[in-house]
């Protein structure tokens, strides 16, 4: 069988790694782990995704060089990954001499064949800040619906998308400044000119193979007309020179795929377009543009082995809203690992258990986790195999005796049987499925039987076969909990057991495996959940809920909870990230309004200066504390990148940072000579 490679998007170098990126690595690495135990040479490849306007801006705010950034981050996005047990043959970074080197001849190779135009264009320029300002540096009032405060290239209220110059009012997002228009020179990839392959790729005949889903979104964009795409940035501009320019730079999503190829241990086996390897991409339904159709281009361009597969995942989505950093749903990869009782592969399996093959989002909601996990997770397959292991060791001395298989063998072999075909099919979700139905069997089995009491020796030849049936689900879910799968091989002296081993290919059914010997000491397979911890997990959800409910102030994510409410401050909560506490924009706002709201005790209807030409309303639940003249003139603490939320009919757009609660709410204030917008740290 051909090697393979797989990979997953790279993130970027900007911020730290969180639940989306996790569904994601869990996906690829639970692939992969499978293909490796089925004996295929299977590596999985990643890397930080480093340059662009983003984080070279980040690092200018930190007073740091986008490299000392990228590195620090770098270092944590491992550190992270390593904790929930992903498995890289490599982790890279695009920021490196062999990225450059093969996105420059990539380019070359593309410019030499006529995919390349070059052409000046009009583009959003800040004659402040001097540079070229991307559709997402411009704000301004949406031109269909009147929204504030909107980015450049879609508003986020009706979803409409537009140019920057026609929204209205628009300003740099960086500095205020109307921006002017201004030309310059592009290089533009002609996409259109793969036309034949793309259409292949839609129509199901080219690979790499989608889902139909994903070809109807192909054909969908092929249909509106394939547009040239601008693959060239201004300085400054954090990314590689392009050779020849003065001050330009390849586009990020140039020399990020560029990645995959570059980081790729062994490169020319896997990348030559003769060699004899497979390569599979792992992507979220976002970026499907850039993996479907550029990129496939890009490499027939350049004469490049395509990829046969792209597997698409659907979103993490907290109450059916996508979670993301500018609506601050965030939860980070160390928020979950601090919390208490919950264990990575509690989460690895909850995604997996969540994850057909086909773009489905997630819902997170933290009852469904908490009790999926653990009544199948906890409850069914550990539970299964410690009760059987200790079974035998209370009542044989652990000594496994031969035993002829019965009815219950064979509906429990051929429910696990069933992990097989759907882990080739990618589908991890059914995989995991027939794992616990196997597991559901066995314990049934255990029930009916009470190997507790019944007579030795049909007591010895049952617990027996229920070990052999723990052994199969334990290497059979190994790919999904590979530590605690280790675990049970361990105490049934199966330790680098693999597929082959258990015969499941053939027609037949296989005997049991184990037919002698010893079971080791046995130790601890998988803690259930808590509910409190289970709720850490989901922003807005239990204690912190609970305490920002107290004044109807919102909720905030538990990890970035500025400790409003109750006062218990941020001792009862996990420690968080410095990026974490810089995802907040706080901001001075003067309040130049307040009333009250009729039918709502607790709320006051405020307007505040925030500095940004016209102001917020808030909706804020202190009017227990407040005379709403009492308010006027006020310099308060404003959350100003809070998701905005509608309570009692008015769209409130921020928060206010204040302490206590029902009629002993004190606002937090600066002193009046801070101006409106003044960014608090
Ligand atoms: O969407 C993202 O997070 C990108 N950083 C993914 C890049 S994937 C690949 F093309 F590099
Ligand atoms: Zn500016």
């Amino acid at each position: 069988m051909k090697k393979l490679l797989v990979t997953s998007a790279l993130p970027y170098a900007n911020g730290p790694i969180h639940l989306g990126h996790l569904v994601e690595a869990v996906q690829t690495d639970v692939i992969v782990r499978w293909q490796r135990l089925a004996g295929r040479d299977a590596i999985y490849v990643c890397a930080d995704d480093t340059h662009g306007t983003p984080i070279e801006l980040k690092a200018r705010e930190q007073g740091v060089t986008p490299e000392a950034l990228i590195a620090r981050v770098g270092e944590g996005h491992r550190r992270d990954f390593a904790d929930f047990e992903i498995n890289f043959a490599r982790y890279g970074s695009t920021h490196t001499p062999e990225n450059r080197a093969v996105a420059v001849e990539i380019f070359e190779r593309l410019r030499a064949r006529g995919d390349i135009d070059r052409r000046p264009i009009e583009l959003s320029y800040c004659e402040k800040d001097r540079r070229f300002l991307p559709d997402r540096f411009v704000r301004g009032t949406c031109p269909r619906c009147g929204a504030a405060d909107q980015y450049g290239d879609v508003c986020e209220s009706c979803k409409s998308t537009y140019r920057p110059e026609e929204l209205k009012d628009a300003r740099c997002a960086l500095c205020g400044t109307p921006p002017v228009r201004r030309t310059s020179t592009h290089y533009f990839f002609k996409l259109s000119r793969h036309l034949p392959l793309l259409s292949g790729i839609a129509g199901g005949q080219a690979e790499p193979r989608v889902d139909v889903q994903v070809q109807r979104f192909l054909q969908g964009w092929i249909d509106k007309g394939l547009d040239d795409w601008c693959v060239s940035r201004d300085g400054p501009y954090f990314g590689f020179p392009i050779p020849g320019e003065e001050d330009k730079f390849f586009y990020v999503w140039l020399d990020a795929p560029i990645g995959y190829i570059s980081n790729s241990p062994e490169r020319d086996a896997y990348w030559r377009k003769e060699a004899d390897a497979e390569i599979w991409h792992v992507i979220g339904k976002d970026i499907i543009y850039f993996h479907a159709l550029f990129w496939p281009a890009m490499l027939e361009g350049a004469d490049y082995k395509l990829p046969s597969r792209i597997l698409v995942h659907g979103m993490l989505n907290v109450r059916g809203e996508k979670m993301s950093k500018s609506r601050g749903r965030l939860t980070t990869a160390r928020e979950y690992l601090s919390v208490p009782g919950l264990h990575p592969e509690h989460l690895r399996y909850y995604f997996a258990a969540n994850l057909p093959p086909e773009p489905v989002d997630i819902d997170l909601n933290a009852a469904d986790f908490r009790h999926r996990v653990n009544a199948e997770l906890v409850n069914n397959v550990a539970n299964f195999a410690h009760r059987t292991l200790s079974l035998l060791r209370d009542r044989f001395g652990g000594r496994i005796a031969a035993a002829e298989p019965g009815p219950a063998w064979t509906e429990a072999v051929e429910a696990l049987r069933a992990a097989v075909p759907a882990y080739e099919a990618l589908d991890l979700k059914s995989a995991v499925a027939a794992i616990v139905a196997g597991c559901a069997v066995g314990n049934g089995f255990l029930q009916a039987n009470k190997p507790w009491a019944a007579e030795p020796g049909k007591a010895h030849a049952d617990l027996s076969l229920c070990v052999n049936l723990a052994y199969a689900a334990a290497l059979l879910l190994s790919p999904v909990t590979p530590g605690m799968s280790a675990e049970v091989l361990r105490q049934v002296g199966r330790e680098g057991a693999t597929l082959a081993d258990l015969g499941l290919g053939g027609g037949g059914l296989p005997a049991p495996w184990i037919r002698e010997g010893k079971v080791g000491e046995g130790r601890a397979l998988m803690p259930r959940i808590e509910t409190k911890a289970a709720q850490a997990l989901v922003p807005g959800e239990g204690a912190v809920k609970e305490a920002s409910n107290a004044t109807a102030r919102g909720s905030l994510a538990p990890a970035v909870s500025p400790g409003v409410g109750r006062g218990e401050g941020a001792a009862g909560l996990p420690e968080i990230p410095f990026e974490t506490f810089a995802a907040l924009d706080l901001r001075c706002g003067v309040i130049l309004a307040a009333e009250t709201v009729a039918g709502a005790k607790k709320l006051l209807k405020l307007t505040v200066d925030l500095g940004e030409g016209s102001p917020r309303v808030i909706a804020s639940g202190i009017a227990e504390s407040f005379r709403p003249e009492q308010l006027v003139e006020r310099h308060v603490v404003v959350v100003a990148n809070l998701a905005p939320r509608t309570l009692r009919g008015i769209a409130s757009r921020g928060m206010l940072l204040a302490a206590g609660d029902g009629a002993a709410v004190s606002l937090v204030e600066l002193p009046r000579g801070v101006p409106a917008g003044a960014k608090v740290r």
